[in-house]
Protein backbone atom coordinates (compact mmCIF):
# COMPACT_ATOMS: atom_id res chain seq x y z
CA UNK A 1 0.00 0.00 0.00
CA UNK A 2 1.37 3.04 -1.04
CA UNK A 3 1.16 5.30 2.43
CA UNK A 4 0.31 8.89 2.16
CA UNK A 5 1.72 12.32 3.89
CA UNK A 6 -1.34 14.45 5.29
CA UNK A 7 -1.74 17.57 6.59
CA UNK A 8 -3.90 19.19 9.45
CA UNK A 9 -5.06 22.71 9.36
CA UNK A 10 -5.66 23.79 12.68
CA UNK A 11 -4.75 21.54 15.98
CA UNK A 12 -7.74 22.29 18.42
CA UNK A 13 -9.83 20.39 19.89
CA UNK A 14 -11.54 18.88 16.31
CA UNK A 15 -7.71 18.93 14.85
CA UNK A 16 -6.60 16.77 17.87
CA UNK A 17 -9.41 14.48 16.46
CA UNK A 18 -8.03 14.46 12.55
CA UNK A 19 -4.89 13.89 14.34
CA UNK A 20 -5.98 10.97 16.09
CA UNK A 21 -7.51 9.88 12.92
CA UNK A 22 -4.78 9.93 11.07
CA UNK A 23 -2.52 8.33 13.50
CA UNK A 24 -4.73 5.17 13.31
CA UNK A 25 -5.03 5.10 9.77
CA UNK A 26 -2.80 2.16 8.14
CA UNK A 27 -2.57 4.66 4.54
CA UNK A 28 -0.51 7.68 6.72
CA UNK A 29 2.81 7.86 6.45
CA UNK A 30 3.45 10.67 8.58
CA UNK A 31 1.57 14.20 9.57
CA UNK A 32 2.34 17.45 9.81
CA UNK A 33 0.38 20.23 11.90
CA UNK A 34 -0.32 24.02 11.13
CA UNK A 35 -1.61 26.60 13.44
CA UNK A 36 -0.91 30.52 12.43
CA UNK A 37 0.62 31.13 15.93
CA UNK A 38 4.61 29.60 16.39
CA UNK A 39 4.00 29.22 20.22
CA UNK A 40 0.55 27.25 19.63
CA UNK A 41 1.80 25.39 16.91
CA UNK A 42 5.20 24.08 18.75
CA UNK A 43 2.85 23.15 21.98
CA UNK A 44 0.11 21.55 20.09
CA UNK A 45 2.40 19.26 17.75
CA UNK A 46 4.26 18.24 21.56
CA UNK A 47 1.00 16.82 22.49
CA UNK A 48 -0.51 15.43 19.89
CA UNK A 49 2.94 13.71 18.68
CA UNK A 50 3.42 15.06 15.69
CA UNK A 51 5.45 17.83 13.53
CA UNK A 52 3.60 20.91 13.35
CA UNK A 53 4.21 24.21 11.75
CA UNK A 54 3.42 28.20 11.90
CA UNK A 55 4.55 28.16 8.13
CA UNK A 56 2.06 27.78 5.87
CA UNK A 57 3.67 28.13 2.75
CA UNK A 58 6.51 25.10 3.72
CA UNK A 59 3.28 23.18 3.97
CA UNK A 60 0.81 23.88 0.90
CA UNK A 61 4.41 23.77 -1.29
CA UNK A 62 5.40 20.20 0.00
CA UNK A 63 4.13 18.02 -2.97
CA UNK A 64 4.12 14.71 -0.47
CA UNK A 65 1.16 15.72 0.98
CA UNK A 66 -1.86 14.05 -0.29
CA UNK A 67 -4.32 14.88 2.01
CA UNK A 68 -5.34 17.95 3.57
CA UNK A 69 -7.58 18.31 6.66
CA UNK A 70 -9.21 21.32 7.49
CA UNK A 71 -9.72 21.48 11.53
CA UNK A 72 -9.13 25.30 11.87
CA UNK A 73 -11.80 27.93 13.30
CA UNK A 74 -14.78 28.87 10.60
CA UNK A 75 -14.04 31.82 9.27
CA UNK A 76 -11.07 30.86 7.89
CA UNK A 77 -12.49 27.55 5.98
CA UNK A 78 -12.83 29.01 2.72
CA UNK A 79 -9.33 30.15 2.48
CA UNK A 80 -7.74 27.49 3.31
CA UNK A 81 -9.58 25.18 1.26
CA UNK A 82 -8.92 26.86 -1.52
CA UNK A 83 -5.72 27.44 -1.17
CA UNK A 84 -5.14 23.81 -0.26
CA UNK A 85 -7.45 22.66 -3.67
CA UNK A 86 -4.82 25.34 -5.60
CA UNK A 87 -1.53 24.42 -3.79
CA UNK A 88 -1.52 20.84 -2.60
CA UNK A 89 -4.01 19.31 -5.03
CA UNK A 90 -2.25 19.41 -7.75
CA UNK A 91 -3.75 22.29 -9.15
CA UNK A 92 -0.42 24.65 -9.17
CA UNK A 93 1.32 22.36 -12.04
CA UNK A 94 -1.64 21.95 -14.29
CA UNK A 95 -2.62 25.93 -14.01
CA UNK A 96 1.16 26.57 -14.76
CA UNK A 97 1.34 28.34 -11.16
CA UNK A 98 4.50 27.77 -8.29
CA UNK A 99 3.16 25.74 -5.86
CA UNK A 100 3.53 28.39 -3.02
N1 LIG B 1 -15.28 20.51 18.60
C1 LIG B 1 -16.25 19.77 18.04
O1 LIG B 1 -16.86 18.86 18.64
C2 LIG B 1 -16.61 19.98 16.59
C3 LIG B 1 -17.52 19.10 16.01
C4 LIG B 1 -17.81 19.25 14.66
C5 LIG B 1 -17.23 20.27 13.94
N2 LIG B 1 -16.38 21.14 14.55
C6 LIG B 1 -15.78 22.19 13.72
O2 LIG B 1 -14.37 22.08 13.75
C7 LIG B 1 -13.79 23.36 13.55
C8 LIG B 1 -12.81 23.65 14.67
O3 LIG B 1 -13.53 23.63 15.89
P1 LIG B 1 -12.79 23.29 17.27
O4 LIG B 1 -13.87 22.90 18.21
O5 LIG B 1 -11.64 22.37 17.06
O6 LIG B 1 -12.25 24.75 17.66
P2 LIG B 1 -10.89 25.11 18.43
O7 LIG B 1 -11.04 26.54 18.80
O8 LIG B 1 -10.61 24.12 19.49
O9 LIG B 1 -9.76 24.95 17.30
C9 LIG B 1 -9.67 25.80 16.21
C10 LIG B 1 -8.19 25.99 15.92
O10 LIG B 1 -8.03 26.76 14.73
C11 LIG B 1 -6.89 27.56 14.93
N3 LIG B 1 -6.81 28.63 13.94
C12 LIG B 1 -7.16 29.95 14.06
N4 LIG B 1 -6.91 30.61 12.91
C13 LIG B 1 -6.39 29.69 12.06
C14 LIG B 1 -5.89 29.77 10.73
N5 LIG B 1 -5.90 30.92 10.03
N6 LIG B 1 -5.41 28.65 10.15
C15 LIG B 1 -5.39 27.47 10.83
N7 LIG B 1 -5.84 27.34 12.10
C16 LIG B 1 -6.32 28.44 12.70
C17 LIG B 1 -7.01 28.03 16.37
O11 LIG B 1 -5.77 28.54 16.86
C18 LIG B 1 -7.46 26.76 17.05
O12 LIG B 1 -6.38 25.97 17.50
C19 LIG B 1 -14.96 24.35 13.49
O13 LIG B 1 -15.29 24.59 12.15
C20 LIG B 1 -16.07 23.60 14.19
O14 LIG B 1 -17.33 24.03 13.76
C21 LIG B 1 -16.03 21.01 15.84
Amino acid sequence: MNKIKVAVLGLGNMGATHVKAAQDSPCVASIIGYEPDREKAGQRGKELGIKATDDLKSILGDPEIKFVSIAAVNEVHCDLAVRSLIFVMGIAETAGLPRA
